[in-house]
């Protein structure tokens, strides 16, 4: 495992040098800063509301305009800079500490005009440190999960449920929404992205984001862009041309930032092309602000301002966490006409504007109880329709337990604790307090005792598979063996391989060989390989579960609930198949600040080079015809799904695709189904790609008429010169349940 100690790592750790040179530095200059700041809010004065800008009536756009002619120099440079994060050295010299609520960041506010302090904090899958702060957050199924759902409504639903979190906590902005495309599965935040199809994600984070900023919070949508690997995320140039980069992991972005209207996108870490992503003027400007029609502020990934007037230049509009480029220097640029004070005003105008647009200066927040059992509630019902059922050999599920004598529940934890992603996404476990960066943190939520419940009448026993022989022996005189397996993976780090951890590849195979009616259950945030595979009877991935994830994990197991999840993400046979067997690591000597600097303008200190473009994911597998363990899109459920009767009208605005899903099994069910498509050969794309899909339930029996509507944008290739553009000729639509199986086809010429 690659540990990556940078910036959010060395949250919490003294770094006493940096303090050193700090105050020798850059004391007076911070002070300037600072001081400043530190006047407007010395009496914690109560936001002025009596204001014409007050008028919920007025647009965003207007009131941030009659604001923005309100403010001084000092009050304009305090808008576009964060004020620090607990643990950070720089804290000590923050005179108002007790401004922050806790959380990753926070940015002060005017006032005397009645412009609240945004309070950031971390919520990927939950709102980050309520440990420190003696608060409970609910943990939901990590994102890949969510995606996994490929549930517009389910997303929505978890959206919502952590932006009233994070207002029940006393913020004001989220810092969630990753989508980042799975090009390398070991990617550390895997499990926080959705997976490796643009639209997929796009749409998923689009209607994430939209329902959780609809609680009166700040959106945003990150790591922007093409922070695909964790391994030197500082110092890697990401290299990639530009038809790639539109169609695969910006096209995810565009759609999410067009769904969600976010009022923040985070640029990354990393550089693309040359330059850092936030100095970025083709990433922030051309695309995102131009383009895209982007309202929001730009917040950069913290620690990932690299300069002053580049930065401003390209985009940037808010430094995070503190004001090293964004303070005291960019005051100087403004008053030695380095920068503009118009381009000063559009940064201010844009964090203005979408402080109204999100309501958080209508709808201050109010400090509340987190609806405990609400939230439990949600991350069970959003676990029961992401874990997918990968194998289910003879129908060994779902378990009856009425015919269960025995049953033999293994493997590490499984007794009492299922695992979560860790690094900023990290929600800490109630009842524990916050285990530091990058720790294991399991929830208490117990597999065992979630089995228990459901086979009352079982002798239900527990072996952690420490001992190999001690499993197999208790798997043998079992009816049935179900082991929980994990993979944990966190921020900072990549995985160096997709082989579980600690031998449970061996725990597995010997479990299996005692007894063939064996079931796994998958914790992971990534996809696994799974040398057992053709020896177990069934396999589920439930990924990072949730605060309820064992009793939703059970309730699937015993059949209460249907499985209607499907991969969002290839599982590939082996990391030899990936696009790069070989994870890019920066050399020694590339690594750190002083790398990055050495020429005195930031500089990327090492290149990974997306050669593979286009074909991220399945479409890699696809067209090297490389055969996978499990593909996009593939899911089980206990009742089967037949097709016909597809029709499709081709248009150059929209494909209209049809067709009738029939549940020919016994038990009502959910299908998800997907409709892809292959361009014009002379379009030089990848075999297939998804675009469309529609979540169908159906009782047992019933069948329903589908229409998937297929806007251009879907079918079209982005082209150097002319953008995005939909070519002539013959396109295929396939229709089916999996990208590998897809029993509908239909030709179509569109000209
Ligand atoms: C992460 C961001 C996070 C920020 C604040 C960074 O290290 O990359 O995703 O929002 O820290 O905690």
């Amino acid at each position: 495992m690659r540990m990556n100690i940078d910036w959010a790592a060395r949250r919490g750790i003294l770094v006493a040098a940096g303090v050193l040179v700090l105050a020798a530095v850059g004391l007076l200059a911070i002070h300037a800063t600072v001081f400043a700041q530190h006047r407007l809010h010395s009496a914690h004065e109560k936001e002025d509301r009596n204001h014409p800008w007050m008028d919920a009536k007025l647009s965003p756009d207007d009131r941030a305009a009659m604001v923005l002619k309100e403010m001084t120099l000092d009050e304009k440079i305090g808008l576009v800079h964060g004020m620090g994060m607990p643990g950070w050295p720089r804290d000590v010299q923050d005179p108002q500490p007790e401004l922050g609520n806790g959380g990753a960041g926070f940015v002060l506010g005017v006032p005397r005009l009645g412009i609240p302090i945004i309070q950031m904090s971390d919520a990927a899958y939950g709102v980050r440190s309520s440990g420190e702060n003696g608060r409970y957050s609910t943990a939901l199924p990590a994102n890949v999960a969510a995606a996994a759902s490929w549930d517009t409504t389910a997303a929505c639903a978890y959206g919502a449920l952590i932006g009233k979190e994070l207002r029940a906590q006393g913020y004001n902005m989220t810092l969630g929404g990753g989508v980042n495309i799975t090009r390398e599965p070991r990617n550390g935040r895997t499990f926080e992205y959705l997976g490796e199809d643009p639209i997929l994600a796009g749409t998923l984070v689009g209607n994430l984001m939209k329902c959780e900023q609809a609680q009166n919070v700040i959106g945003d949508i990150k790591h922007y862009a093409v922070n695909d690997q964790e391994s030197g995320r500082n110092e890697v140039d990401a290299i990639i041309g530009k038809r790639a980069l539109r169609e695969s992991d910006l096209l995810a972005f565009e759609i999410g930032v067009g769904i969600a209207d976010p009022g923040a996108v985070m640029c990354s870490y990393n550089a693309v092309n040359g330059d850092f992503a936030c100095e970025n003027k083709y990433l922030l400007t051309d695309v995102l602000k131009k383009e895209w029609e982007f309202k929001g502020f730009v917040v950069s990934d913290w620690g990932g301002t690299h300069s002053t007037v580049k930065a401003s230049a390209a985009g940037l509009d808010n430094e995070e966490p503190l004001d090293e480029f964004f303070g005291a220097k960019l005051k100087a640029a403004i008053e030695s006409g380095k920068v503009s004070q118009a381009e000063l005003d559009e940064h201010v105008r844009r964090v203005l504007r979408a402080e109204f647009a999100c309501g958080i200066i209508d709808h201050p927040t109010r400090k509340s109880v987190v609806d405990v059992l609400g939230g439990l509630e949600t991350a069970r019902k959003i676990e029961e329709s992401s874990a997918v059922l990968l194998k289910n050999e003879g129908g060994v599920l779902p378990l009856s337990a009425a015919s269960l004598k025995s049953i033999a529940v293994i493997g590490p934890h499984a007794d009492a604790e299922m695992i979560s992603g860790g690094g900023s996404a990290q929600v800490d476990a109630p009842g524990r307090p916050n285990a530091g960066w990058q720790a294991h943190v399991w929830f208490p939520t117990s597999p065992m005792k979630a089995v228990q419940a459901h086979a009352p009448h079982a002798n239900v026993e527990f072996g952690s598979g420490a001992d190999v022989g001690k499993a197999a022996a208790l798997a043998k005189k079992a009816d049935v063996a179900i082991v929980f397996v994990y993979q944990w993976m966190a921020e900072g780090m990549d995985l160096e391989n997709l082989t579980l951890p600690e031998g449970q590849d061996e725990l597995i195979a010997a479990v299996a060989k005692a007894n063939p009616k064996t079931i796994v259950v998958l914790e992971t945030g990534t996809a696994a390989t799974m040398p057992w595979v053709d020896h177990v009877s069934g396999v589920l991935e439930a990924w990072y579960a949730g605060s309820d994830g064992a009793n939703a994990v059970a309730n699937i197991l015993f059949g209460d609930v249907n499985p209607s999840a499907k991969l969002p993400m290839t599982f590939p046979k082996s990391v030899e198949d990936l696009p790069h067997p070989k994870l890019v690591q920066p050399e020694p000597g590339q690594s750190g600040e002083a790398a990055v600097m050495k020429t005195g303008e930031a500089k990327p200190t090492f290149s990974v080079n997306y050669d593979e473009g286009l074909k991220v994911g399945y479409k890699w597998y696809d067209a090297e015809r490389k055969a996978v363990l499990f593909p996009f899109g593939h899911g089980l459920s206990y009742t089967t799904f037949a097709y016909s009767g597809l029709k499709v009208a081709g248009g150059r605005k929209v494909t209209d695709v049809s067709f009738t899903v029939k549940n020919t099994g016994s038990r009502d069910g959910a299908e998800i189904a997907q409709v892809y498509a292959a361009l014009p050969a002379d379009a030089g794309e990848p075999p297939k790609r998804l675009v469309g899909w529609s979540k169908v339930w159906l009782k047992a029996g019933e069948s329903k008429e589908v229409r998937v509507p297929v806007a251009a944008k879907y079918l079209s290739i982005w082209d150097a010169g002319s953008g995005w553009k939909l070519v002539d000729g013959g396109y295929q639509i396939m229709v089916g349940g999996s990208s590998a199986e897809l029993p509908l086809k239909q030709q179509i010429l569109i000209k």
